[in-house]
């Protein structure tokens, strides 16, 4: 299978509440990047609006609202946001099978536009102290086998896990099995609440198909800069400076 192109592989995230200013960070990055992740931020202050406005821009829409609750509840909330046709939906693995089936099938209503639909397995800011806290099993990397498992017995695209899994992930779930990858960390920039960190190429190396980067290109100022510098690393190419 060909991969992609690396700077096609990244989604930034732009996890803020001021649309404008995320229009004109996304608007300097077409053509850098394969893609714009809306999280919860930027949804809640703006909602369909910011799907809307960022996706006049061309790039692809990773709409990471993070879906968990009764099947009946999901299966309307994933149609109701097919006509935002975003490329990527989150939904939580944990949600268990008939959640994660009634999200699979209500977006194969959407045909060949369909969003891929990819499952949280376990958060990147989680460690292995706090998985036993919420009363889930370890090892940490066990939990997030299991529920990728899970979600690719349930006709899910793909998971998001910590690069620390990528490669178990890939190896267990197939080429074809979407490994959608944040904590990620260029050598030179702070973890901040991210504790399963790697840099972009370790995670490339490791079998990601994409990558979500915030605020180490967020909070540049010049983000295409930062993209560059990355696409570079990643590519082994003289770093940009
Ligand atoms: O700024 P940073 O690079 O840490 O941003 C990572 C993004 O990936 C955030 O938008 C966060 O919500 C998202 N994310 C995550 N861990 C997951 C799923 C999504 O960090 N398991």
């Amino acid at each position: 299978m060909t991969k992609p192109v690396t700077r096609s592989r990244i989604f930034v995230a732009l996890d803020t509440v001021d649309l404008e200013h995320a229009c004109r960070v996304a608007r300097d990055l077409v053509g850098s990047v394969g893609g714009i992740k809306i999280g919860l931020e930027l949804y809640g202050a703006h909602g369909v609006e910011a799907a809307r406005r960022l996706a006049e821009l061309g790039l692809p829409i990773f709409l990471d609202l993070k879906f968990h609750d009764i099947p009946n509840t999901i299966a309307s909330a994933v149609r109701a946001v097919l006509p935002l046709k975003p490329a990527l939906l989150t939904v939580h693995a944990s949600g268990g099978p008939a959640m994660l089936r009634a999200a699979a099938e209500a977006a194969a209503e959407a045909g060949e536009a369909r969003p891929r639909i990819v499952a949280v397995t376990v958060l990147t800011s989680i460690d292995e102290r706090d998985l036993g806290l919420v009363g889930q099993r370890k090892p940490l990397a066990a939990q997030v086998q299991r529920l990728a498992e899970l979600a690719l017995g349930a006709g899910i695209d793909g998971v998001v896990a910590s690069p620390q899994e990528v490669a178990k992930l890939r190896a267990k779930c197939g080429d074809g099995f979407l490994l959608v990858v944040p904590g990620i960390r260029p050598p030179w920039a702070a973890s901040g609440d991210q504790k399963r960190v790697m840099t972009p190429a370790e995670a490339i190396e490791a079998g990601a198909d994409y990558l979500v980067i915030g605020r180490p290109i967020t909070s540049a100022e010049d983000p295409r800069a930062r993209v560059e510098r990355i696409v570079a690393e990643i590519d082994g190419a003289p770093v940009p400076r």
